[in-house]
């Protein structure tokens, strides 16, 4: 049965998508069976695994007109596949909040898939709204990416008040799996400092893989490639390995 994180901050730019794309290809080159579910309207998770504008998407999933499994596409790694976005996505939400069970429709079309994958990863959009609703309703834990710059923590407290939410109302077992440095940069003291700052405030909640900032995980989408693709030996791709490995020796005790 799959464990299902979600990788969320309302925060744009965090590193959500990216760490999105290159946990879920370094679980699926650990060999651990992994779909990646691409929550968000800009579809860049999807295009980032070189799956663009691709219909039927998670929208038809979403309002019931399709099922996941006639969705889900292969991906280049044979461990990895892909329920990919796509803009249509923008308009879900104002049609979903018709809808009953609106927060569960995701939960609801997951159903047996869960028992083909070890690990489902969703990658959330930049807000709190019903996408990221459904996404937190139908998860185990949700994985949170902090980017190492100013401001890093605000916001947080409000992501942490819809966790509770969530947890009240639509899924009591939802855990933390960790708090994610993001774009650390060795040289900047600022860096170092929201560090600090982020370890005193979430404690052994914090990966100690930090991903530090490395020009060839941005570069790497271009080439529709995750960054172990892309350049196997960037210390983007290392980091990413590392997280996932730390992710599955968490888990496995
Ligand atoms: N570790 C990193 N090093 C360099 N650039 C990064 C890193 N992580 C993310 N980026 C870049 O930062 C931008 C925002 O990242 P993204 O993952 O799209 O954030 P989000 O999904 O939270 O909006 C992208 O252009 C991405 O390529
Ligand atoms: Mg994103």
């Amino acid at each position: 049965m799959a464990k299902v994180i979600s990788i969320a901050n309302q925060k744009g730019g965090v590193g959500k998508t990216t760490t999105a794309i290159n946990l879920s290809s370094s679980l699926a080159a650990a060999e651990k069976k992994t779909l990646l579910i691409d929550i968000d309207p800009q579809a860049n998770s999807s295009s980032g695994l070189d799956i663009s504008n691709h219909t039927p998407s998670v929208y038809e999933v979403l309002i019931g007109q399709k099922k996941m499994e006639d969705v889900i596409v292969n991906s280049y790694l044979s461990y990895l596949d892909v329920l990919p976005s796509n803009i249509n996505l923008v308009g879900a939400e104002i049609e979903m909040v018709e809808m009953p069970y609106r927060e569960s429709l995701l939960k609801s079309a997951i159903g047996s898939i869960k028992e083909k994958y070890e690990f489902i990863i969703i990658d959330c959009p930049p807000s709190l709204g019903l996408l990221t609703l459904n996404a937190l309703s139908t998860s185990d834990s949700v994985l949170i990416p902090v980017q190492c710059e100013y401001f890093a923590l605000e916001g947080l407290g409000q992501l942490l008040n819809t966790i509770n939410i969530v947890r009240q109302h639509f899924n009591k077992e939802l855990q933390i799996e960790g708090v994610l440095l993001t774009m650390f940069d060795t040289r900047l003291r600022l860096s170092h400092q929201v560090a600090e700052e982020v370890k005193k405030y979430f404690g052994e909640k914090v990966f100690s893989t930090v991903i530090h900032r490395n020009v060839r995980i941005s570069e790497a989408p271009s080439f529709g490639k995750p960054v172990l693709l892309y350049d196997a030996i960037s210390s983007g791709s290392k980091n990413y390995i590392s997280l996932a490995s730390e992710l599955l020796i968490r888990n496995s005790k």
